[in-house]
């Protein structure tokens, strides 16, 4: 008997309307793409698990997900995660903990996060394209998480396809080595009169409501204060359908591999 998991694995958030529009869609495109796989969640922050639990809910880490499907029968798992590099929490969340359980399964996958391969990042370069598209060619400034892990170097990658493409958005950091300070010169290079602010991550969280589009100390009033317009866009990545095939196709990519 062969029974086949999906376990989709997000940073995961604690606001239930981003939640619903960046997540819960993927899961379900998931569902429907993939009809002979159960479709999990699991998310790696601990704090939103502690924080949802209070609230009733409760969502496992990855490995207690994945420890639960290997008790449950379940004999080939792909793990897709929704994050966007392989970080830290990609290593020490989903990697090192899950790799444990390899043997449990006839056939076992960890998908690629976002920005793996080269074709990803066209992609994504491609969106940010529509993106500025739909502000008429504005400037934007993308929200990008950031890390202190050697997978920052996405936000270069990324930059790069998006200068290629000619397209005028700028990706600074919240923790990373690209901070918004560095690139604040070149963002105001051309004397912009309105800036897009759009959040470079899978929901609209924490970040983008307050380090992004809040009243005090975001980018929003920095931008302000050098006499721009700022406008920000709450709209999580994952509520865009590009994103979403992304995601679907590396979940495809490992299902190839258990079923050639
Ligand atoms: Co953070």
């Amino acid at each position: 008997m062969i029974k086949k998991g999906l376990l989709i694995v997000s940073f995961g958030t604690s606001y239930r309307d981003t939640e619903l529009k960046c997540i819960a869609p993927i899961e379900d495109a998931a569902k429907k793409v993939f009809k002979d796989f159960e479709v999990g969640r699991a998310f790696t922050s601990k704090m939103i698990i502690k924080k949802l639990a209070k609230e009733g809910k409760i969502i496992p880490t990855p490995e207690e997900a994945v420890k639960k499907m290997a008790d449950d029968g379940f004999t080939h798992l792909i793990v897709q995660p929704l994050h966007f590099m392989k970080g830290h929490e990609y290593q020490k969340k989903i990697i090192e903990p899950l790799l444990i359980y390899k043997d449990s399964f006839e056939g076992f996958a960890i998908g690629d996060p976002l920005l793996s391969s080269d074709s990803d990042f066209d992609q994504v370069a491609d969106v940010i394209g529509d993106l500025s598209g739909s502000v008429n060619g504005e400037p934007l400034l993308l929200m990008g998480h950031g890390t202190d892990h050697p997978s920052d170097s996405v936000y270069f990658t990324l930059q790069k396809k998006l200068y290629d493409a000619q397209i005028d958005a700028k990706i600074a950091t919240v923790e990373g080595s690209i901070t918004l300070t560095k690139i604040l010169p070149d963002l105001l290079k051309n004397g912009p009169q309105a800036v897009h602010l759009f959040p470079l991550m899978l929901v609209a969280g924490d970040h983008a409501r307050n380090d992004m589009a809040g009243d005090d100390d975001s980018w929003k009033t920095v931008l302000q204060s050098e006499g721009i317009e700022a406008i920000p866009h709450l709209q999580g990545m994952g509520e865009l359908m590009k994103i979403r095939q992304i995601f679907l196709r590396h979940i495809r990519a490992c299902k190839k591999e258990l079923f050639p």
